[in-house]
């Protein structure tokens, strides 16, 4: 795993999303900069677009947007050009094309834009459907070119925290995983595009991405094993037309929540002991289970997620959906407990109770083991949580023109990760919809 990239200035969203932007660059682009044009100038654009324009060598040149006013905006914030969304995407004065429109969007503007000779930086998903994923991943390798899905989750340094202690098998080898996802709809009307599947593709394509992406991080491939969801009944008649969420029996419903289980075959090797023993032979009912919930209910004051690995010694646990900080609760000897502290940032540990004797031997899953405490440990990155998700916005996009720069830079995550949390997230949503 190669190291995250020097730390750059971290801009808060609401700031950058409120206030007049950070000043950006003026200079002129030199031989060296990378010229970046932004197709969509909406909340999550401004805030990513503000990033960015930090980075080493990169200036944001051009805007675009179907709404004059978000572009005359983000033209003045940023100092770039306005230009029709459709020319700024084959531009020749653009190195990289951001594009942050709604999802439904993403793979004709993309496709435009790697026709046209130009790396792509696009929102998540991807696209809407595996086949269109697929066809942006074919057409970016063709033509040499980057084309990554903004799914930041794993450049996260929790993500490479929780990773490491995985591989390490600390706490034994990871039995499941769930993460409980309740999201605030307060800034999300009956009007959004949010609740349009015509144009977002669902919950689990349009969020689910993200989660999907990070657990493949840590386990590789997964597979839905089963997927549901409900609907919310009574929306306003007129807004739900509005946002395409209206039947034509007049009754309105839309998606909130999308619950789904994938199975992880990479455990196959993390049940043993640990004792140099073969690991079992791959058993198709085996690996880890990983459930996924999303629901899109909440104020925004009680906006709240849960990511929790179970391990056979323990559990972890990551607070928030872009995580800065968790808990360990497990039973650990001395060593071991000093290991985890130190692999841990901000670790802080409290021993809950200690065992003398007898009462350090223990079993589970047919397996016995040794451990002197129970113990908490939390840890934290110390910051925000929006200073984390700038963080991570600047590395991913860090990373991917370091690719532009050097094709031999090895990424963090390439095409084939984006069109694989596509993958599952049209699996997901189609069995949901099945499952009705
Ligand atoms: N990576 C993340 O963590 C993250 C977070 C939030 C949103 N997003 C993604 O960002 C994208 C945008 O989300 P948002 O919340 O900013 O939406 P938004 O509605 O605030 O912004 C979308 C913008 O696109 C513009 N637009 C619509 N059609 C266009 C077209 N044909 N050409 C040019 N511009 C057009 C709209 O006028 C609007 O300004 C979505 O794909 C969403 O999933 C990603």
């Amino acid at each position: 795993m190669q190291p995250l990239s020097p730390a750059v200035p971290v801009i808060p969203f609401e700031a950058s999303a409120s206030l007049a932007p950070a000043p950006c660059r003026v200079a002129r682009p030199g031989n060296h900069t990378l010229r970046v044009g932004l197709v969509g100038c909406g909340a999550f654009a401004r805030f990513a677009a503000a990033h960015y324009s930090r980075l080493p060598d990169v200036t944001i040149t051009a805007v675009a947007d179907v709404d004059p006013a978000a572009a005359r905006r983000a033209a003045a914030d940023l100092e770039a050009e306005p230009l029709p969304p459709d020319d700024l995407l084959v531009s020749p004065e653009i190195d990289m094309v951001y594009i942050a429109t709604p999802p439904a969007l993403h793979h004709r503007q993309a496709s435009a834009a790697l026709l046209a000779g130009r790396h792509v930086l696009v929102e998540k998903p991807l696209a809407t459907t595996l086949a269109d994923a697929e066809e942006l991943e074919a057409l970016a390798a063709r033509r040499g070119l980057v084309c990554v899905a903004n799914l930041v989750e794993r450049y996260n340094p929790l993500a490479d925290v929780v990773r490491r202690i995985i591989d390490s098998r600390i706490l034994g080898g990871l039995v499941h995983g769930l993460f409980i996802n309740e999201a605030a709809d307060e800034g999300l009307s009956p009007r959004h595009w949010f609740w349009n599947r015509d144009i977002s593709g669902g919950i689990f394509v349009e969020h689910g991405v993200h989660f999907f992406d990070l657990v493949a991080f840590w386990l590789g491939a997964g597979q839905v094993v089963s997927a549901c969801r409900s609907m919310r009944p009574a929306v306003d008649g007129e807004a739900a037309v509005a946002s395409g969420a209206a039947t034509e029996t007049g009754r309105v419903s839309v998606e909130e929540q999308v619950f789904c289980t994938c199975r992880y075959a990479v455990p196959c090797g993390m049940t043993t002991s640990g004792d140099g023993s073969q690991p079992p032979a791959c058993d198709p009912h085996g690996g880890v289970l990983f459930h996924f919930e999303h629901g899109f209910h909440q104020p925004s004051r009680m906006d709240r997620q849960e990511m929790r690995l179970v391990f056979e010694r323990g559990e972890l646990r990551l607070f928030d959906w872009v995580p800065t900080h968790g808990e360990i609760h497990g039973l650990l000897d001395d060593d071991a407990v000093g290991v985890l502290a130190g692999m841990l940032p901000g670790s802080e540990v409290r021993t809950v109770q200690r065992y003398e004797g007898d009462e350090r031997r223990m079993r589970g899953r047919f397996q016995s083991f040794e451990a002197t405490s129970l113990v908490d440990i939390g840890f934290t990155l110390g910051m925000n949580k929006l200073e984390v998700y700038g963080l991570v916005v600047q590395e991913l996009a860090a990373d991917q023109i370091a690719r532009i720069r050097d094709p031999g830079h090895v990424r963090r995550l390439t095409e084939i990760d984006s069109v694989a949390s596509v993958a599952l997230a049209c699996a997901a949503d189609q069995l949901a919809m099945a499952t009705q």
